[in-house]
């Protein structure tokens, strides 16, 4: 039989996906299915860290399992951290195997503590924020992940995950835990259309993104309306919005357009509308199969939040064996289930 090598990710649910996150993680977790056994979570436990709305939480968490479906993540590889509480309670075990001096340096906490601050109206900081990576290092090890596709804002993490899976292999005298490695792809960045100097995301405000679901006519306007040239480019380099509606190019699979323009650039006779219509036809072609499936999913929607609870409950299983066998080595009380 054939062993395949475990994938695990995770993603906090957020409403809307645009092009950013599906070129940058999710089109990669859809690839990946092909080759790994994987397991995608959406955290929710991990989206309560933030000051956060109940109702809209949960209403993210399926606007999110929907899209992941739409866009061709298999119903059986997902599921909602919250319904495999086993989750908190390897993070509590884990706490007590990390290293507080470790944890105050993640950079992903000071930056969202400061974030925090200067809303000068919630200044709240929760201890949930603080101890966010301990549960995330739960996340991957209680299905004993080989690889986790993950960017490198999450390097750190990654390496405190490791750091707490040696402590507790030493301290319990066993290698019990695999050491996770981060599963590198070269993934395209997609810059906002509008600032190709940022980051194409939400929080920026609406022209900063374009949703993977928007119409084909508010997609082709955002593309239309891309920044290009800004005037102060350097003679022979790229500019960056150029740059980044080639990336886009690319990344919707049109790779001979995308050869036949680069060879116009090259030779000093692209036409910026050429590229435009080029990458807007890109997008939308993808999007109008996202939109399709989508509404299929819409129009059925118990029978996939139940195949997605159904899924949960069978990921939760492995998670249930991993937290029986910690709970044996770590020297506390353990009833068989
Ligand atoms: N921290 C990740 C992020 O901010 C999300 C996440 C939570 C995650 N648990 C994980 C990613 C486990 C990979 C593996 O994007």
């Amino acid at each position: 039989m054939e062993t395949r090598k475990k994938v695990l990710s995770a993603i906090q649910p957020t409403g809307n996906m645009h092009f950013g996150n599906y070129f940058g993680a999710v089109q990669n977790w859809v690839n990946l299915q092909e080759s790994y056994d994987c397991v995608y979570g959406v955290v929710d436990y991990h989206a309560m860290t933030m000051p956060y709305n109940p109702k809209k939480l949960r209403e993210n968490v399926w606007e999110l399992l929907f899209n992941l479906l739409a866009v061709g993540v298999k119903a059986e590889h997902l599921f909602i951290q919250s319904l495999v509480p086993e989750h908190t309670e390897l993070s509590w075990i884990f706490n007590c195997f990390c290293s507080y001096g470790q944890l105050s340096r993640m950079t992903q906490f000071k930056d969202k503590s400061q974030q925090s601050k200067q809303k000068a109206d919630d200044s709240f900081i929760s201890a949930g924020i603080f101890d966010y990576p301990v549960l995330q290092a739960a996340d991957i090890l209680i299905y004993k992940a080989d690889f986790v596709p993950v960017g490198k804002d999450q390097e750190q993490h990654l390496e405190l995950t490791r750091n707490i899976a040696e402590r507790f292999n030493k301290q319990v005298g066993k290698d019990y835990f695999v050491l996770p490695e981060t599963l590198y792809t070269e993934l395209p960045k997609v810059m906002s259309t509008a600032d190709p100097t940022r980051k194409m995301s939400k929080s920026a405000g609406e022209k900063h993104y374009i949703s993977v679901f928007a119409d084909e006519a508010r997609i082709r306007k955002q593309i239309k309306s891309a920044v290009t040239d800004t005037g102060d480019q350097v003679a022979g380099v790229m500019s960056a919005g150029v740059q980044n509606l080639f990336n886009l190019l690319k990344a919707s699979g049109r790779l001979d357009s995308y050869a036949g323009l680069m060879a116009d650039y090259d030779h000093d006779r692209l036409k910026y509308s050429d590229l435009k219509a080029a990458v807007a036809d890109g997008l939308v072609t993808m999007s109008n199969q996202f939109k399709e499936r989508k509404s299929e999913i819409l129009a059925n929607k118990k029978e996939y939040k139940n195949q997605i609870k159904a899924s949960s409950a069978a990921i939760r299983k492995q998670a249930q064996q991993t937290v029986q066998e910690v709970k044996d080595l770590a020297g506390l009380a353990n009833v068989k289930y």
